[in-house]
């Protein structure tokens, strides 16, 4: 009879409930691919599991998740109680430091402290993966890690936020609020437990940061993101991207430029037709640019289904024996990343301005730009009042007049300073909403 895995679970959340449910459903399956069992012996949870369903069978309850870590009854710690500190941190560096295999769906984790616990996992000869963290379901650590191990990347953007995406696809096409959108994600399960993560941005930042890592060779730097979340779109912003011909999503892109590695999460305008442009709900997608292919990978990117299924298959290959570095190269041999600055991004821009209806406003705005060489694709000024998909509020028909700008390629500086030079001329009744346009 060949030894089974023996396993250790920290966390019985949404993910944690949903590797207990796969590891009994598919016993067999799994037994097969790996050789031998994978079996659940302990876990560490603070709350009855999320799904009240799951047969924990003989495993032992240990009430502190560090001691679990240690446990020598168990063949690897599996970490998913989330969060960047403790009980985490100290559970997984305990589970590494004695040489214990470590697997894990903890983003914030591995953004904040990937390179120093990898250290610690091979200096200790431990197996430490993180599959789940980035993008749920889609296999992109593995991808960039391993399967495009012989190209030379140059730009890894996409969709990495389920919660963001399901609003805004619900947003537009059924015309509803950002807050019924963001409930509605949440008792789905796919939001954090604090939602500002997701619409603030940070939640595609800690797997953009982990991307970008694996991608380039170079140490996680989250710190060096730029980041904007999608709570200051509004609907009227989301209609008129429709009509210009792009749909809005929010972004993770990490690109190799002149200036070092750029790496910034906003919003951004995908052209309509485009693979990322038609990636809709809780779906994440990631592009990978390189020298000698491009390709997009599309899947579910929250959920405990789907998330669980990178946990599982990261077992499969703990148990079976394939083992890479945590970054598909030695941690120490990771390059210090050379930063390129935000203001000296380059790219289109949709630009959209609250003017104030008199004579010589428009003149005012073309010279704000002309003043900063930008060169546009196209301006279209609504009368006061006449939202983007026709119908007249009468209400605001006083009110300021909406423009649309669209630009050619530019700088964000060079952005940044012809809107000031048009706000000092008093003539926007409110603050720029600025999105950014990305090419596929
Ligand atoms: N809150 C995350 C999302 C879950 O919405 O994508 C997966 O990290």
């Amino acid at each position: 009879m060949v030894e089974p895995l023996k396993v250790g679970l920290a966390g019985l959340g949404t993910v944690g409930s949903a590797v207990v449910r796969m590891l009994g459903q598919s016993r067999d399956a799994l037994t097969l691919r790996a050789g031998r069992p994978i079996e659940l012996v302990a876990y560490a949870s603070k709350d009855p599991p999320k799904d009240k369903g799951i047969d924990l069978g003989k495993a032992k309850k240990v009430s502190d998740p560090v001691a679990l870590a240690k446990d020598p009854g168990i063949d690897v710690f599996v970490e998913l109680m989330g969060g960047e500190g403790d009980p985490a941190k100290a559970a997984v560096e305990a589970a590494l430091g004695q040489g214990r295999p470590v697997i894990t769906a903890n983003k914030a984790l591995i953004a904040k402290h990937g390179v120093a616990l990898a250290k610690l996992a091979e200096k200790n000869n431990a197996a430490f993966s993180f599959e789940a963290a980035v993008a749920g379901g889609i296999p992109v650590v593995k991808t960039l890690r391993e399967g495009l191990g012989g190209a030379r990347i140059t730009r890894v953007y996409g969709i990495l936020n389920g919660t963001c995406n399901y609003i805004l696809t619900r947003m537009y096409k059924e015309r509803l609020s950002f807050a019924a959108c963001l409930k509605e994600a949440q008792r789905l399960g796919y939001a954090e437990a604090d939602p500002s993560f997701d619409i603030g941005g940070f939640d595609t930042a800690h797997k953009l940061a982990i991307l970008t890592s694996l991608a380039f060779g170079s140490e996680v730097d989250s710190e060096a993101i730029y980041v904007e979340g999608i709570e200051t779109l509004s609907l009227a912003d989301l209609e008129a991207a429709d009509e210009l011909g792009y749909r809005v999503k929010l972004l993770g892109v990490a690109q190799r430029t002149e200036t070092g590695i750029e790496q910034r999460v906003h919003p951004t305008m995908v052209p309509k037709g485009s693979v990322i442009a038609e990636i809709d709900g809780v779906l994440n997608a990631v592009a990978i640019d390189s020298d000698m292919l491009g390709l997009t990978l599309v899947g579910p990117g929250a959920g405990g289904p789907a998330t669980s299924s990178a946990v599982v298959a990261d077992l499969v290959d703990l148990a079976s024996g394939r083992r890479s570095l945590p970054f598909g190269r030695p941690a120490a041999s990771l390059s210090k990343p050379k930063r390129a600055p935000m203001q000296r991004h380059e790219g289109g821009y949709y630009i959209r301005l609250a003017a104030v209806d008199r004579p010589g406003t428009m003149a005012i705005i073309a010279k704000g730009m002309a003043g900063e060489n930008i060169s546009l694709e196209s301006i279209v000024q609504r009368h006061p009042g006449l939202r983007p998909h026709g119908g007249d509020d009468p209400k605001s028909a006083e009110g300021p007049a909406p423009v649309i700008l669209i630009t050619y390629a530019t700088t964000e500086d060079a952005v940044r300073r012809a809107l000031a030079a048009v706000e000092r001329e008093g003539v926007l009744a409110e603050k720029p909403q600025v999105i950014r346009i990305e090419k596929s």
